[in-house]
């Protein structure tokens, strides 16, 4: 499959707005991988999600917790690996407990440390860019994932519709 083109975010609303947008096209179940070295907007991009869908402020969830926000509409449990060291150490995060749920959606920042997804999800990359921007790549790992993948991105979406 060819690369999926990358999307340019030029400032920090325009990764919220993107996460908010997102938030249109989620649905219970759903599952999102979020990569990107540190200080890529991972945590902005939830904050638009969450935010979007009804929640409060987002904040980065500590290595013990899957934070757990309860919006109008869907529960997001977002969960941040970073600090994870050892696979040993997942089972106390929870997360095989929420995934799948149909009442929520599960987001992971960080989450290629560590395989703790289900198969198929949405993988959002997030990196630094010229000046202080941001590029993002949306891919699917699964029929589900990439249905997501292609409807992110609005010129894409543009030429389906
Ligand atoms: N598109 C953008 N352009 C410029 N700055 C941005 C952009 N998106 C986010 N930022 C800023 O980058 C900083 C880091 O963002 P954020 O905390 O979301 O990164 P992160 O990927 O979650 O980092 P970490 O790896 O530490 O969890 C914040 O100050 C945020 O406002
Ligand atoms: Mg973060």
């Amino acid at each position: 499959m060819a690369t999926p083109p990358a999307m340019t975010l030029a400032d920090a609303a325009a990764t919220e707005a993107l996460g908010a947008r997102l938030a249109t096209l989620v649905r219970g179940g759903d599952a999102i991988a979020l990569v990107g070295e540190l200080g890529a907007g991972k945590t902005t991009f939830v904050h638009g999600l969450v935010r979007a869908l009804g929640g409060g402020d987002v904040h980065s969830p500590t290595f013990s917790l899957v934070h757990e926000y309860p919006t109008g509409r869907l529960v997001v449990w977002h969960a941040d690996l970073y600090r994870i060291a050892r696979a040993a150490e997942l089972p106390e995060l929870g997360l095989d407990e929420v995934i799948g749920d149909p009442r929520g959606i599960v987001v992971v920042e960080w989450a290629d440390r560590f395989a703790v997804l289900p198969a198929d999800h949405l993988r959002v990359e997030l990196r630094h860019a010229a000046g202080d921007q941001r590029e993002l790549v949306a891919t699917g790992t699964g029929p589900r994932g990439r249905e997501l993948a292609t409807t992110l991105d609005p010129a894409a979406a543009g030429k389906l519709g």
